[in-house]
């Protein structure tokens, strides 16, 4: 997989502290951690820790095992430990992942080397504030939306329209994909205004409009038809490279692109 370069706030400035295995450790892995508290005036630094990884596999039970043995004060955010939540996601070994699906012996070099989400402001330590991020997933409108005029008891999907949705449904909102797009780097922070939406929040937005039920299609495109939203997508793919469920946000957003050359005119106001 290709290594990401790590953004401005992961660059560490300080020498971090050393904490050594203990003693009659049957398996000794080390952890490298990206530790900041931005209220604190120090600058981020990267802290050492040795654990007794016997029977510990995942990167995020290693973490569990350094705060409740080694050094409580490390903060990271987690819940399901499944794969499900997205909570969890940071970035481990030079890429965006799920700390509870990455195994430690899948780290290159016996090390795990592990910083928070690249490019999003540290709350502390792997812990990022999404707060934009969450902005631009509700700006897409993420929900069903009927005509004005349509008023059906049910909608009704055939099970051939249910399989367009396959592939897009399974999102879990980590913010892997955003969070390794450069151009979201550059771009998907700006409050609303000239601003690329990034591959997560055009995931969903695809989702919907691939949904047979869904009547708000024509308003869906109007609503990214500027230079920002949509077309600062350049195509590079370390969104797909990265997804943790497998998706591919790449190809919804060139599908994206594919309604709006081909949808017959554009709407004038949404309904
Ligand atoms: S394909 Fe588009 S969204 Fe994905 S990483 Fe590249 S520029 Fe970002
Ligand atoms: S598309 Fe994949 S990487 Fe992006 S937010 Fe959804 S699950 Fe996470
Ligand atoms: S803790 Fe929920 S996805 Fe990792």
């Amino acid at each position: 997989m290709a290594q990401l370069t790590l953004p401005k706030n992961s660059v560490v400035q300080k020498k971090g502290k050393s904490f050594g295995a203990p003693a009659g450790a049957e398996k000794t892995v080390t952890f490298k951690v990206y530790r900041y508290d931005p209220s604190g005036g120090e600058n981020p630094r990267l802290d050492t820790y040795e654990i007794d990884a016997a029977g510990v596999s995942m990167v995020l039970d290693g973490l569990i095992k350094i705060k409740n043995e080694v050094d409580p004060t490390l903060s990271f955010r987690r819940s399901c430990r499944e794969g499900v939540c997205g909570s969890c996601a940071m970035n481990i070994d030079g890429a965006n992942t799920l700390a509870c699906t990455k195994g430690m012996d899948e780290c290159a070099g016996g090390e795990v080397v592990v910083y928070p989400l690249p490019a999003q402001p540290v709350i502390r330590d792997l812990i990022t504030d999404l707060s934009n991020f969450y902005r631009q997933q509700a700006f897409i409108e993420p929900y069903l939306q009927a005509d004005a005029t349509h008023t059906p008891k049910e909608f009704i999907q055939s099970p051939e329209d249910r399989q367009k949705l396959d592939g897009l449904y399974e999102c879990i909102l980590c913010a892997c994909c955003s969070t390794s797009c450069p151009s979201y780097w550059w771009n998907g922070n700006k409050n609303g205004e000239e601003e690329y939406l990034g591959p997560a929040a055009l995931l969903q937005s695809y989702r919907w409009l691939s949904d047979s039920r869904d009547e708000k299609s024509n308003e869906r495109l109007d609503m990214l038809e500027d230079e920002f939203k949509l077309y600062r997508c350049h195509t590079i793919g370390n969104c797909t490279q990265v997804c943790p469920k497998g998706l591919n946000p790449a190809k919804a957003i060139a599908e994206i692109k594919k309604l709006m050359v081909n949808r017959p005119a554009k709407a004038t106001a949404k309904g």
